[in-house]
């Protein structure tokens, strides 16, 4: 999968579909020549194009700056002429800003590279390879190892970095980014995905024009308003067909992903850590590692590259032993009481709920201190009796009485103003000294980069955990970080918090779930702010949006899936109208939309029409039947609301291409009563499948048997349905 030849220079890595290219260039830059479908075993460096600027007056360059202003690089550097946005900068103690690297060697190894402290992607089954190209800066006295993993099941290339300084005095990072390459511009376009709270990630696709394009973070989380997530894409690229790059992060704070544009039409791809706000002194022998950076390839359009992430995160990121088992249908009581609850209430809702089917009860917020509303309380972690009386082990003593499990909600990294922690601990919160911190909802974010007090906050998560049967937890956290300070770092280390931050987050998580091991961890931001790869590593599920509503949830999810498993998306079935925009759709629908996740309720289930709650079973049922399907089946996106204004699909299909599970919302009915052909991607041809309508109140639709070939290129009818907002649940097999 990876190899050299030593007679061009040049590594060639390649994955099923795809062939990427590094030679070593002129005066030992380590340079990019290729990245795309497979290639033959040729030469490539003819495609670095030495020779072609108009003052390259010789094969040895004289002139330096006329190779690096067009030469295509894998780290290209600050301070030394390359006049593009740069992946690494580096400050001596005596305030020079260059760093130039030298190809130095190379080494390739069996399997993955682990990161300190870092989620990384794990090798279980021998399926990888690692190139490790070393480099160096002679005159800084840095080395920097620049690693490459292939598997040789799936279609990507995960990226990072180490930088280890040999110098004598500190020197300081600037900017360190995980992945950087240049390509040629074959007039693409780019998708981001943005949003905001309660619309995370909408697909938005871009043309790309000259200057920079960027998606990033500067909140210590990733984020409800962009993603660390590119694609450079075929102008003509679709779902199933054309040419697209793929860019994630493997990374839970601050990044920038970046497209430039330059002067001769050549792109530069960069993610990493966001720069801005970020400086890491690196001690004389210390080294600083990089988060990984994902790269994917498929010449089979969008659908092609999902299927490659899916596989990435399913088969070599997520650890949870509940990744691949049928996860408990929960029902959360946020929606459903908000902080108005007590023990007789949420155990209404837990036997009516178990009646139907359901698993597991998780309490929400509310739960703990004196916590009514809310502004108070948080990091003090003791049952809030007077609420829960008979506290907590008897709450869900009971629910384990009726054959439910039972989940808890906390607030790890925050403090309310009004709490015992902060009055205890004023300095525990994050603040700079002198000026008062700003708050957000009431709350201040702990300054967990000091040991002691994640020490004092996980003793007691963990004391709670002890005290009952807990078999779930989600994870939250409501507000950004700011007003960065902390008594533990000088001030020539301030610069190290967001990445410190995140850190300390991995460490906690890392501790819960080692100390309880079968424990399913579901992380949580305002919804879905910190919804990104660097979180399967600890959850194999994350709460995709506070926006339950069944439509808007297509546009959430639809992005969502473009890079992450449906099996991760933590989707509920809620009340109508929506508590996010008022919207009414029918409960049937709100079920179809949410068998695309994880599914559950978010709802008072004693409260629910007897004709809705007829349906909670049937929905259950459903959940039973097609979760193995959604969770380990391949993802194709069909129709997109965002472009056919009135309709959704898409479709779940079983590696064997046996069994497809299709998913159609229309979204509004129009004065055309033609029926819609749909045709479904990625069925085996010669195939015979039988169509069927598997809900019990869709056996208006009789069956059918089809070819595949015929279901693909002609399609499958879906009938227009009365009114707005209305599904249909489409089951095939053959
Ligand atoms: C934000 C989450 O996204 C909600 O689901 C809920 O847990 C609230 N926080 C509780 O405060």
């Amino acid at each position: 999968m990876i190899s050299f030849n030593k007679a061009t220079n040049t590594f060639r890595l390649d994955t099923t579909n795809s062939t990427y290219c590094i030679t070593i260039a002129a005066k030992g830059y380590v340079a990019h020549s290729y990245y795309g479908p497979k290639i033959g075993n040729d030469d490539t460096t003819y495609l670095l194009r030495q020779m072609e600027y108009p003052f390259a007056d010789s094969p040895t360059f004289r002139e330096k700056l006329s190779l690096l202003d067009f030469l295509h690089q894998e780290m290209p550097t600050d301070g030394v002429g390359d006049f593009r946005k740069t992946a690494l900068a580096v400050t001596n103690s005596s305030g020079n800003n260059a760093i130039e690297l030298k190809y130095a060697g190379y080494k390739i190894v069996d399997g993955c590279p682990s990161l300190q402290g870092l989620p990384c992607v794990f090798d279980k089954t021998n399926k990888a390879q690692t190139l490790i190209i070393t480099t160096k800066d002679e005159i800084l006295g840095v080395d920097v190892e620049l690693y490459y993993t292939v598997f040789d099941d799936t279609d990507e290339i995960v990226r990072s970095s180490k930088i280890i300084s040999h110098a004598a005095e500190p020197v300081y990072i600037k900017k360190a980014m995980s992945l950087a390459f240049d390509m040629d511009n074959d007039n693409y376009d780019a998708i981001t995905l943005n949003g905001s709270w309660g619309r995370e990630r909408h697909l938005d696709r871009h043309t790309i024009n000259m200057g920079t394009l960027e998606a990033c973070s500067t909140r210590g989380v990733t984020s409800h308003q962009e993603h660390p997530f590119l694609a450079i894409l075929d102008k003509t690229a679709g779902n199933d067909n054309g040419k697209v790059y793929g860019v994630n992060f493997i990374y839970s704070g601050n990044f920038s992903a970046v497209i430039q544009r330059n002067q001769f039409d050549s792109l530069r791809v960069l993610m990493g850590i966001n720069p801005e706000n970020f400086c890491w002194k690196l001690e004389p022998g210390a080294a600083f590692e990089t988060p990984q950076a994902v790269l994917v390839f498929s010449n089979n359009g969008l659908n092609g590259m999902s299927h490659a992430f899916h596989d990435l995160y399913r088969n070599h990121l997520i650890r949870s032993p509940y990744k691949n088992q049928m996860r408990p249908v929960l029902i959360n009581n946020w929606e459903a009481t908000y902080f108005n609850f007590d023990t007789q209430k949420l155990l209404d809702i837990a036997r009516e709920a178990h009646k139907d089917g359901i698993e597991m009860l998780v309490m929400d917020d509310g739960w703990f201190g004196k916590r009514d509303f809310d502004d108070n309380s948080l990091g003090d972690w003791v049952v809030y009796e007077k609420k829960l009386q008979g506290g907590l082990k008897n709450l869900v003593d009971q629910v384990n009485a009726l054959g439910m499990k039972f989940g808890i909600w906390f607030e790890p990294e925050m403090v309310s103003k009004d709490s015992e922690l902060l009055r205890a601990h004023p300095d525990w919160a994050i603040q700079i000294k002198g000026r008062e911190p700003g708050m957000a909802r009431a709350q201040f974010v702990l300054d967990i980069t000091r040991k002691e007090v994640r020490d004092y906050i996980m003793d007691s998560v963990e004391k709670i955990l002890h005290s009952a049967n807990i078999e779930y937890v989600k994870w939250d956290m409501n507000r950004q970080v700011c007003d960065v300070g902390s008594i533990d770092l000088p001030a020539d280390q301030i610069g190290e918090y967001f990445h410190r931050y995140v850190l300390a987050v991995y460490e906690m998580q890392e501790r819960l779930i080692t100390n309880f091991p079968n424990l399913l961890l579901e992380n949580c931001s305002s919804g879905g702010a910190r919804f990104d790869p660097g979180m399967f590593y600890y959850s194999p599920q994350i709460w995709c949006s506070d926006n339950t509503d069944a439509t808007e949830r297509l546009f959430i999810q639809e992005g969502t899936a473009i890079v992450y498993p449906l099996s991760t998306m933590g989707a509920h079935v809620s009340v109508c109208p929506n508590h996010a925009i008022g919207r009414v759709t029918p409960f049937k629908t709100r079920g179809y939309v949410a068998l695309s996740g994880t599914f559950g309720y978010e709802l008072d289930i004693t409260k629910l029409s007897a004709e809705d709650r007829a349906m909670v079973p049937q929905q259950v049922a459903l959940y039973k039947k097609f979760s193995p399907l959604v969770r380990e089946g391949d993802y194709y996106r069909i129709a997109s609301a965002a472009q056919t204004v009135d309709y959704d699909c898409w479709a779940s299909i079983s590696r064997d291409k046996t069994r497809a599970l299709v998913t159609f919302v229309q979204l509004y009915n129009r004065a055309n009563y033609k029926t819609r052909m749909v045709k479904i991607p990625g069925l085996d041809a010669n195939r015979t499948y039988k169509i069927t309508w598997p809900d019990e109140d869709q056996k208006k639709f009789p069956p059918m048997t089809l070819t595949g070939a015929t279901i693909m290129n002609a399609g499958i009818p879906i009938r227009r349905d009365w009114g707005d907002y209305q599904g249909q649940l489409i089951y095939l097999e053959g």
